[in-house]
């Protein structure tokens, strides 16, 4: 865990304006900065980063927060990957809390870390020993020319070599200090029991380090170069602590921000297809490398985009394993086009033998809905064989039934219906049992572990439909958080002036009523504040900001983003010159309001407890009562405005 003291360094020092800049051209605006959202296609600049307050904010997609959220969102970092990554660009060091950790958690985070540095070292080593041994240079990187790769690809993709030597790696890392358990631990070595000397995984062959999605490497992937031998063609690291083959894609750290920018993920099968469509300047693609594509790698594709065209060369294996993946695909909501390569080419060979224009335009026109796709590759299979064609259209409904989306699984029906010429009444017959059937096997959601979340999660938009007392909830809590330092000069009823914070004031109300706080995040966040109460410190904003708590920064950056009064404020008929100059005014309106509120939801409930057969003098006197209140409320209120 990253200590509180390095979170706050970070957030002190880092500049919205700076790691925003290195993504979005920036032009001043005022006192702000404006550019081209980068999570949407757009014409006029509606991203707007604020230096003063720290904070950006798109409009165009309602996103908003912090540097280290937009990190998050752009890079889809987790919260800690973000702080690391700005703590190492501002060249902080990071101080490690291990208080919270047990033993094991420790042992196993040292571990970890290891990991990490000894594939670093590794990787260095491989491209040393390409770029820098005889051997290498005649060997592996004549092996990358003849494949036509350029020395700057290989560089991008930091492409390797592992010599032949038996234990070139394992001596040199022993060597290095690093322990035989940990090179073993790392795959990276092999330790046969009644021999000496250790001996190196990888030899003889290319080396493809495999990146995690911010960019360590956590493993390799290695080619022979002669294709004739008799050995796998490739060999991979094993899994390890660090290295989680469901989990990762290969070239995902090097394609994310050309994904997010396409709003398309190109999917492949090999790692030479990931480069050499690089190479040819198409960089938005990843490959599953060999494995099945899993609901975890999708997940990943899923925070960058929604569509995903599959690239696959035409062989069998190919067409089989793409029919698995649109299944899983579709049940992940994703949008997905299919293209299959003529005449024996992969990504990679086409890549090369036509200019990017061409090969861009023919991902765009040939690639095909699942329908099509399915249709054309079942129905060549099938013939004339009226019982392989009904299995076949069986096949594509069973593809539709894992869509998910009614709306969408109609019109894909129709499609159907219209290419075989069957009516859509009998294939919905078909979508239903389908859908039975899959509710009884197990969904490839559940057989999967869910992967935390980091995307941000968009604050509902303040609409008349939502209860109003949540609503007024929700402003509490940001008035405490924008301005709860701000000191009010008040008078109490006997007309004593005297001074409060909105911290003070909103938490005496809040105490005062005995309210029930609805949502849970603001509990958290109340709770918070109240316990900074109890040391003699008011926790705003900027407290808010450094916990390590992904969803209260997101909150708290909202609300210091701008522009809120002029959107809910102004649909409730408050107009106020700005939120800043009557912040005493709003928060005593807001208090009024959230009191007059909670009162008629009391009321409320206790008239629909009335019932007609006992005396029900006692709660109709209360209700009398807090009707009386919540007219005093309106008459402040009224004086208020
Ligand atoms: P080239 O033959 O160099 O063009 O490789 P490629 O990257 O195009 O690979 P190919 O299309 O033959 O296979 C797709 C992917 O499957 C590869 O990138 C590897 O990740 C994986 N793969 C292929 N052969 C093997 C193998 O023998 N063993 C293992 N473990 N994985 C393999
Ligand atoms: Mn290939």
């Amino acid at each position: 865990m990253i200590s509180k003291a390095t979170i706050d360094k970070i957030f002190s020092t880092i500049r919205v304006e700076e790691i925003i800049g290195e993504y979005v051209q920036l032009k001043r605006a005022g006192s702000n900065f404006k550019g081209l959202s980068p999570f949407h296609e757009e014409k006029t600049a509606s991203f707007v980063v604020s230096p003063s307050k720290q904070i950006w904010k798109d409009f165009s997609s309602g996103k908003g927060g912090t540097a280290i959220s937009f990190l998050m969102e752009i890079e889809s970092f987790t919260y800690p990957e973000a702080l690391r990554y700005a703590a190492k660009k501002y060249g902080i060091e990071i101080e490690e809390d291990r208080r919270e950790l047990t033993e094991d958690e420790r042992q196993s985070q040292t571990d970890k870390e290891l990991l990490y540095k000894i594939h670093d070292i590794a990787n260095d080593f491989f491209q040393e020993q390409l770029f820098g041994t005889e051997e290498g240079k005649s060997i592996a990187y004549a092996y990358f020319k003849e494949r036509e790769l350029r020395d700057e690809i290989i560089r991008k993709f930091r492409l390797g070599y592992a010599p032949e030597q038996r234990d070139a790696f394992t001596e040199f890392a022993l060597e290095k200090g690093y322990s035989k358990e940990i090179l073993e631990k790392a795959g990276l070595s092999i330790f046969p029991e009644n021999t000496p000397r250790g001996v190196d995984r990888f030899r003889e062959r290319v080396i493809f380090p495999i990146h995690s999605f911010s960019g360590r490497v956590v493993g390799f992937g290695a080619r022979i170069l002669k294709n004739n031998v008799k050995t796998a063609k490739y060999l991979n690291s094993p899994e390890t602590e660090i290295y989680h083959k469901s989990q990762i894609l290969y070239g995902l750290n090097q394609s994310k921000q050309s994904i997010s920018k396409n709003n398309l993920c190109l999917l492949v099968e090999g790692y030479m297809d990931v480069i050499a469509l690089h190479q040819a300047g198409i960089e938005n693609v990843v490959s599953s490398s060999g494995t099945a594509l899993t609901v975890e790698q999708i997940k990943l594709i899923k925070r960058l985009t929604e569509n995903v065209t599959i690239l696959f060369d035409g062989d069998a294996a190919g067409i089989k394993a793409s029919f698995r993946s649109i299944d899983m695909l579709l049940s992940e909501a994703m949008n997905i086009r299919i293209l299959l390569f003529p005449d024996g080419d992969d990504p990679d060979s086409f890549a090369r033998k036509h200019p990017q224009d061409y090969v861009e335009d023919f991902i765009k026109n040939e690639a095909k809905d699942f329908i099509g796709f399915k249709a054309e590759i079942l129905l060549k299979e099938a013939g004339n064989d009226p019982v392989k064609k009904a299995e076949s259209i069986r096949d594509i409904v069973k593809s539709v039934a894992y869509v998910q989306n009614a709306l969408k699984q109609e019109v894909y029906l129709k499609e159907v219906s219209n290419k075989f010429g069957l009516s859509e009444q009998s294939l919905f017959n078909e979508l239903n049992v389908q859908k039975q059937l899959q509710k009884q096997q197990i969904s490839p959601q559940q057989r999967q572990m869910p992967q935390a979340e980091a995307k941000l999660q968009k604050v509902p938009e303040v609409t008349e439909t939502i209860d109003p007392l949540f609503m007024l909830e929700e402003k509490l809590v940001e008035l405490m958080l924008k301005y709860g330092d701000r000191v009010l000069d008040r008078t109490d009823e006997e007309n004593n002036a005297y001074q409060i914070t909105v911290i003070e004031e909103i938490i005496a109300h809040l105490q005062e009523d005995d309210y029930e706080i609805q949502s849970a995040i603001n509990r958290k966040i109340i709770g918070e504040i109240q316990k900074g109460i109890a040391d003699n410190e008011l926790r705003a904003g900027q407290f808010f900001m450094t916990l390590l708590d992904e969803n209260i920064s997101v909150k708290v950056a909202d609300a210091l983003v701008n522009e809120h009064e002029t959107s809910d404020w102004a649909k409730h008929q408050i107009f106020f010159s700005s939120e800043e100059e009557v912040v005493p005014k709003i928060v005593q309106d807001v208090i009024f309001r959230h009191k007059r509120e909670y009162v008629l939801k009391i009321i409320n409930a206790m008239k629909a407890q009335l019932s007609e057969n006992e005396n029900n003098d006692e709660t109709y006197l209360k209700i009398i009562r807090l009707n009386h209140l919540r007219k005093e409320l309106d008459g402040k209120l009224f004086r208020i405005l």
